[in-house]
């Protein structure tokens, strides 16, 4: 199950996805935790030493592509991009350390394995933008295939521009990390309002509360029956930022519970690999008649004619 972090800038995203990662590891072999923000702030926020050799997925988009378009022929002249379905022929991924996508891209630190789009450099000065980062996670995400017990964790862009790609097909579940005012509600509100259909696996936790005003602020702005539970004010967390290492043990051990919640939620969310086929379809058709038919001069949306379904056995057992 693939679950991403989302809300306003500063509304604890990261302390959230950093701190349910850490919970997880305690629960399952492995975990992947993959910082899908540019401005890569997860790696501190775990608290666990990954050294500075760590690959970047957005400066390798197109090794990347190559590796998950595998053997397939079915392109013809057209490129495979990040919105691009897969079929029976691309390389899948799967949430294992034997993995060779894992192996090669991923920084493992015990039971954790992490991934970063990575940030701008200097070559991107004035040339690029962090669109062009997610496109690598969007390719990859597209070919995980991960199980019911597999537990991936995204910790995303701030604000709405996470449904500005097909990313956001990818994840099971969405959740809101909002703080007690008007602007970190507004967040909500806007994706939920953008993407309807994302109504249904979208959730959130409350942060920063600090007394019962604010409770009753979140209860007038927010449905009662998307919270999975309320990350409560620490200041550990300063201390941890202010370089004390324990800081954050203690942190985690005051937010057992709200952990516990999102994870059974991830475990009761419908996986449905059938429709997911069917919306990533829809986007790249989407795309390429906005502009990648006109960019490449050529139909890059035919593409979207394969058969293929998601959740076929023998991609999954023949890759475990
Ligand atoms: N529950 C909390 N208690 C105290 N400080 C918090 C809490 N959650 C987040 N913070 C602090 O708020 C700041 C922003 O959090 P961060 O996770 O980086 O936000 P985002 O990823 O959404 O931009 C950080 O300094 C973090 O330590
Ligand atoms: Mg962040």
């Amino acid at each position: 199950m693939k679950i991403a972090f989302l809300g306003k800038g500063g509304s604890g995203k990261t302390t959230a996805a950093a701190a349910f990662t850490r919970y997880v590891s305690t629960k399952r072999s492995l975990v992947l935790a993959i910082d899908a923000d540019v401005n890569v702030h997860l790696k501190q926020a775990l608290g666990i030493d990954f050294g500075s050799d760590i690959l970047e997925l957005g400066n390798a988009y197109e090794d990347i592509i190559e590796y998950l378009k595998g053997e397939r022929d079915d392109l013809g002249d057209a490129p495979m991009v990040a919105s691009t379905p897969p079929c029976e022929k691309s390389n899948f991924v799967t949430v294992s350390l034997d993995d060779p996508f894992i192996r090669k891209y991923a920084t493992v630190r015990k039971n954790i394995a992490f991934l970063t789009v990575g940030s701008y450099d200097k070559e991107d000065v004035g040339s690029s933008c962090y669109h062009g980062k997610l496109y690598s996670l969007a390719a990859l995400m597209h070919h995980l295939i991960d199980t019911e017990d597999d537990v991936v964790i995204a910790d995303t862009t701030a604000g709405t521009d996470n449904v500005a790609t097909s990313l956001h097909l990818a994840y099971d579940l969405n959740l809101f990390v909002v703080e007690p005012t008007e602007k970190s509600t507004k967040v909500f509100h806007d994706f939920v309002s953008l993407s309807p259909e994302l109504k249904e696996k979208t959730y959130f936790i409350s942060n920063k509360v600090r007394d019962d005003r604010d409770i009753d602020f979140l209860k007038n702005k927010l449905p009662e029956d998307r919270c999975l539970g309320n990350m409560s004010y620490s200041p550990y967390l300063k201390r941890f930022e202010q370089g004390k290492k324990d800081a954050l043990e203690e942190f985690d051990k005051t937010q057992v519970q709200v952990w516990e919640s999102v994870l059974k939620q991830l475990r009761l969310c419908d996986k449905d690999w059938g429709k997911y086929m069917e919306d990533l379809k829809a986007s790249h058709s989407k795309v390429s008649k906005k502009w990648l038919n006109p960019f490449y001069s050529m139909s890059v949306d035919k593409q979207v004619e394969t058969n293929f379904q998601y959740g076929s056995a023998d991609i999954y057992s023949e890759k475990t």
